[in-house]
């Protein structure tokens, strides 16, 4: 089958070259030449572990092809993906969904043949209704449907979370929408990879409520480790004792700094947005995006604490250890590194840093952080080492190494990676989240 995605950013790059991996013939559309011209090159404009290798052997194998022509690339495809943003609207969080009315536009004037619209950008409910009425206004002759196919990718695991996937939701109004889907998905089908078919309005909504769910899950817990340091508890005690119940499940568990990313800050104010619009609040949701927009600073409250309190850290230096909003990633958007930093600026703490991945992402974002070439250099001469994302390379250091390198051994751990007993027989002053 032919399959067209338009928006070859995150989304349409990761789906496009999985179902290219399935047999598909697939091409990828984006109106920016050069980015364009860069996966001709075979460059990813992307960090994704296993990405490169997919596209490339599917571009070798003459299923997976890049162009800018919308026309050219959804000819004779009988599906038609939109991937592309849908960011938050300035001043409102609203999701912008001026580019995917926008290819919607350009779908319906340029439609040649019967097809399936997918939206798999996550877009807020009624927006297939929109999408319709955009195509259909613009008077094609060719049938087509409207469906809604989101996606539950996880940057740094997208690629499996695409073949191994939970579940696939196909929101459709008509059997040609559904029909063609099952098709789309036919490899996965026979993973036996369950498909939930729902109504299109069902479909989108399935995607904000799960992402909100999530934030929910990782905010509790985190008011959790909270509370576990003020009674004395442990937080990866509590975590795994209420996880092991399998109605609460163990995932998304994991005390932090808070959550950042491209989705979950994104997603969960629009859905208050939605919520906010249909006089229907979402309550939880509201003290989620409060709580963990507070706890962003506040984990830099506790690195000044950890050196000293305001007066003692004012002049000193820490090494933080992971900028990227998780590992695996080069993405930098509502990192929590971000705020941190800039707590510690306004509180006269010099801040040397390194990443593995988000350095240059980094950078603008962060300018007065000192960017370092790794781990042991943004050490050197610091008061404290604190480790703000849980890259596999900050798993293990070298504890004899960090402490003569480092002015004060202290490590202050915001993703829990260290066992407190091992880093206190190396002669360290350990803090971590959430354990008393
Ligand atoms: C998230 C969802 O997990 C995907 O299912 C969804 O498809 C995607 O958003 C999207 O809407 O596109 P992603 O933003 O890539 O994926 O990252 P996650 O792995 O979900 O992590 C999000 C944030 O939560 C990170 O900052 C992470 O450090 C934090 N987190 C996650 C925790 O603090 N604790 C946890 O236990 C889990």
């Amino acid at each position: 089958m032919k399959i067209a995605m338009v928006g070859s950013g995150y989304v349409g790059l990761v789906s496009g070259a999985c179902f290219a991996d399935f047999g598909h013939d697939v091409v990828c559309i984006d109106k920016h030449p050069a980015k364009i011209e860069k996966l001709q090159a075979g460059i990813m404009p992307i960090y994704e572990p296993g990405l490169e290798a997919l596209v490339e052997g599917n571009v070798k194998a003459g299923r997976l092809s890049f162009t800018t022509d919308l026309g050219e690339g959804i000819k004779g495809a009988k599906a038609i993906f939109i991937a592309v943003g849908t960011p938050s609207r300035r001043g409102d969080g609203h999701a912008d969904l001026s580019f995917v009315h926008a290819v919607a536009r350009e779908v319906g004037q340029c439609l040649a043949n019967d097809a399936v619209v997918v939206t798999k950008s996550t877009v807020p409910v009624g927006t297939g209704d929109e999408v319709e009425r955009i195509i259909a206004a613009s008077g094609t002759a060719h049938r087509f449907a409207v469906v809604s196919n989101p996606e539950f990718l996880r940057e740094g695991a997208a690629i499996g979370d695409f073949k191994r996937p939970d579940r696939i939701v196909i929101g459709a109004e008509d059997e040609f929408g559904r029909e063609v889907m099952r098709e789309v998905y036919r490899p996965l089908f026979l993973n036996e990879s369950p498909i939930l078919f729902v109504n299109r309005r069902s479909s989108e909504l399935i995607k904000y409520a799960a992402n909100a769910f999530l934030a929910t899950k990782i905010t509790f817990i985190n008011e959790m480790a909270d509370l576990c340091e003020r009674v004395g508890a442990d937080v990866q005690d509590v975590a795994r004792g209420i996880g092991m119940d399998k109605r609460i499940g163990g995932k998304f568990l994991h005390a932090g700094p808070g959550y950042g990313g491209s989705c979950f800050p994104k997603d969960t104010l629009a859905l208050l947005k939605t919520a906010e619009d249909f006089e229907s609040p979402v309550r939880i949701v509201e003290a989620v995006v409060k709580a963990n927009d507070s706890r962003k600073r506040a984990m830099g409250r506790k690195v000044v604490e950890a050196l000293g309190g305001a007066d003692a850290a004012r002049g000193k230096k820490i090494a933080m250890l992971g900028l990227t909003f998780k590992p695996n990633t080069d993405d930098m958007r509502d990192s929590p590194a971000i705020a941190i930093a800039q707590t510690l600026a306004d509180a006269g703490v010099a801040v040397a840093a390194y990443d593995p991945e988000g350095m240059e992402q980094a950078r603008p974002l962060m300018p007065g952080v000192t960017m370092c070439d790794s781990p042991y250099a943004a050490i050197e001469g610091a008061d404290a080492v604190v480790i703000v994302t849980e890259w596999d390379a900050f798993r293990a250091l070298d504890l004899d190494r960090v402490k003569a390198l480092a002015r004060v051994p202290m490590l202050v751990d915001l993703r829990n990676i260290y066992k407190p007993d091992q880093v206190c027989a190396a002669g360290f002053e350990y803090v971590s989240v959430g354990r008393g």
